[in-house]
């Protein structure tokens, strides 16, 4: 499998191949989440670069950003039966931050300003800043985001927009464990116990999304925590329900509106988000 450290090494690469080219952003500890995007990737496009860069200018906590789990063996091990067609780009950090690693400053409005954007502050503008540098440098036709981040999935294509970056931006369904937890690479820094009491995220999420619950906010949020926080192992950083559109949390539900449930949940250090959509019902 191809693996260059430098995007100059790409760009020469593609020169001679003008073909469409799909990117998959990662910050490595590849799971079959991030499998699910390589493989439509790789449905649609002739070249996939996968990018594993663990982008410290979203990291709003040092100690979160010294824990984030590194494999680069092991990620290429579970790429190689797409070898034919990937490239790994693993660079180091002056090939995307040739000025040193500071975000660049956005304004993306009420989408980035909640949920992530309030816990995490200077989080979106991180991100923003590296897949900017990202799609700048590899030029990809299109690129592939897990709809677990569905803020950051918005942020991007405002970012998109507003540089007139004309990446074609594909949003891909959560990838679930056999117990309904999203996978994410920071599952495998949770103990057994709160391993366990994670499972209860997802099912609970599932009964408010699917209008088991009274049609209130309040009680929405309570349910949740009271299951979530039942075991002690965790505890709910936010519940919010937002419309899908302007991110902005409300505790007032309107009638035939497309809203989200989106939460974070600490076990200890760890952070866990989930988002599920709130079918639509009429809230009275
Ligand atoms: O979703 C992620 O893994 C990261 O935020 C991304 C998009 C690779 C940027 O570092």
């Amino acid at each position: 499998m191809l693996v260059f450290k430098a995007s100059e090494d790409i760009r020469v690469y593609f020169k001679s191949r003008r073909s469409s080219i799909g990117l998959v952003p990662t910050m490595g500890a590849l799971h079959q989440g991030h499998i699910s995007l390589v493989k439509k990737a790789c449905k649609e496009n002739k070249y996939v670069v996968v990018s594993i860069y663990i982008n410290p200018t979203q990291f709003n906590d040092d100690k979160d950003l010294e824990k984030y789990p590194v494999d680069l063996t092991k990620d290429q091990k579970l790429l190689s039966p797409y070898s034919n067609q990937i490239i790994i780009y693993s660079p180091e950090h002056k090939d995307l931050y040739p000025k040193g690693t500071q975000s660049n400053s956005y304004n993306f409005g009420s989408i980035s300003k909640y949920m992530e954007g309030a816990f995490r502050p200077g989080h979106f503008n991180g991100v923003a800043t590296v897949v900017e540098a990202l799609f700048k440098k590899i030029k990809p036709n299109r690129a592939y985001f897990g709809e677990k981040d569905f803020q950051q999935f918005q942020v991007i294509k405002a970012l998109n927009k507003q540089k007139k970056l004309g990446v074609k931006l594909i949003s891909c369904p959560i990838v679930r464990e056999k117990d309904g937890l999203a996978m994410s690479s920071r599952n495998q820094q949770l103990t057994s116990e709160q391993r366990v009491a994670a499972s209860e995220i997802y099912k609970s999420l599932q009964m408010i999304s699917s209008n088991q619950i009274e049609k209130n906010f309040f009680k929405m949020k309570q349910f949740f925590i009271d299951r979530v926080e039942r075991t002690q192992a965790l505890k709910v950083e936010y519940f919010c329900i937002a419309l899908d559109t302007d991110l902005i949390p409300r505790t007032k539900l309107e009638s035939k509106r497309n809203y989200r449930v989106f939460v974070a949940v600490l076990a200890e250090k760890t952070r866990l988000i989930d988002t599920v959509e709130l079918k639509r019902m009429d809230y009275f």
